[in-house]
């Protein structure tokens, strides 16, 4: 099977109530982590790369990777661009073969925003590429962007239609109070999102999938472990899974996962050093870390998505 787009995902994912997730992918053994579970629970699947995972890998060796993972599993997967940051990056990606983009102009201007996502509609769509643009801005950590929480700003939910119908975008990220990274709300404080402005969106949008953003858990179990073998990452805080249940069941198609992913990484790195103190060999060390990959990913499948089963 080639790559796919998100159209019929999107399409079966809004009717049916899940999500699907969007998994942040650097390397082989991320890729094989999160297409192994996705095989074992049969579920479609969007591997995105952002643009420091292409400065990272190298472009070819993440598409090539991705193209063996589709080789291995026969899933439907998508390959996306996550936060594209000009329309230069997403024509490279475009040509380079993925199948979906996103062009964040978030940062920008309403009307600056309308204009680059709408160039980029255009390029993408005339070579079967889908594109996803943002309105409203998530405070956190991508690459070497940090915005600030003073600086981050819900979506409007009366822009939307305009976006929509000037850009003609596929799918619309929106920020309702989810951020970047791994310190999302304050230590003590209740996690509280605008579902509001989700469900003010989906009436002005009937049928139209939106995208969450920054939408990691940040389970406090990977934490503690990465705490108690030497890390230190105390007050770190996620969306609650509960929330992101119901954000599948009503119009959010597409779930952004990147900082569970490190956790669980990073946890079981970090505790096969301190039992394994003189080992060397990458595999030894990377092995794990693969596994607790899979096994993270099988829990989003079948516990926050909903979307196992599905491919
Ligand atoms: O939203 C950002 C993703 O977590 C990707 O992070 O830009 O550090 O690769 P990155
Ligand atoms: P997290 O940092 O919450 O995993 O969000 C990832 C994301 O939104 C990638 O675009
Ligand atoms: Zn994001």
């Amino acid at each position: 099977m080639p790559l796919v787009t998100t159209t019929e995902m999107f399409k079966k994912a809004y009717e049916g109530g899940y999500a699907i997730g969007a998994f942040n992918v650097n390397n082989m053994e991320i890729i094989q982590g999160i297409t192994e579970a996705a095989k074992e629970e049969n579920a479609p699947l969007i591997l995105q790369v952002s643009k420091g995972a292409r400065n990272y890998a190298k472009p070819v060796y993440l598409t090539k990777l991705v193209e063996a993972a589709i080789e291995d599993t026969g899933l439907p997967i998508c390959l996306h661009l996550d936060h594209g940051d000009s329309f230069e990056t997403c024509k490279s990606c475009i040509d380079g073969g993925f199948t979906s983009v996103m062009i964040d102009g978030s940062h920008l201007p309403f009307e600056e925003n309308v204009a680059l996502t709408r160039k980029v509609v255009e390029y993408a769509h005339d070579r079967g590429v889908v594109v996803e643009g943002e309105l409203g801005r998530l405070a956190g950590v991508e690459d070497e962007v940090k915005v600030k929480k003073e600086d981050s700003s819900y979506t409007q939910p009366e822009e939307v239609n305009e976006f929509v119908s000037k850009t003609g975008v596929d799918s619309l990220a929106i920020a309702i109070g989810t951020s970047h990274g791994a310190y999302k709300f304050k230590p003590g404080t209740k996690p509280q999102l605008r579902f509001d402005i989700l469900e003010k969106v989906s009436e002005l949008l009937p049928g139209f999938p939106i995208v969450l953003h920054g939408a990691s858990s940040v389970i406090p179990e990977f934490v503690d472990e990465i705490n108690k073998y030497g890390g230190k990452m105390d007050g770190a805080l996620g969306v609650p899974e509960e929330m992101l249940r119901q954000a599948a069941s009503m119009a959010v198609c597409k779930i952004n996962i990147d900082s569970d992913l490190r956790l669980a990484m990073t946890a079981a790195v970090r505790k096969h050093f301190a039992e394994n103190p003189s080992d060397f060999d990458p595999r030894q060390y990377l092995k794990p870390a693969r596994a607790a990959i899979k096994e993270m990913v099988r829990h989003k499948l079948l516990n926050v998505l909903g979307c196992n089963g599905k491919a």
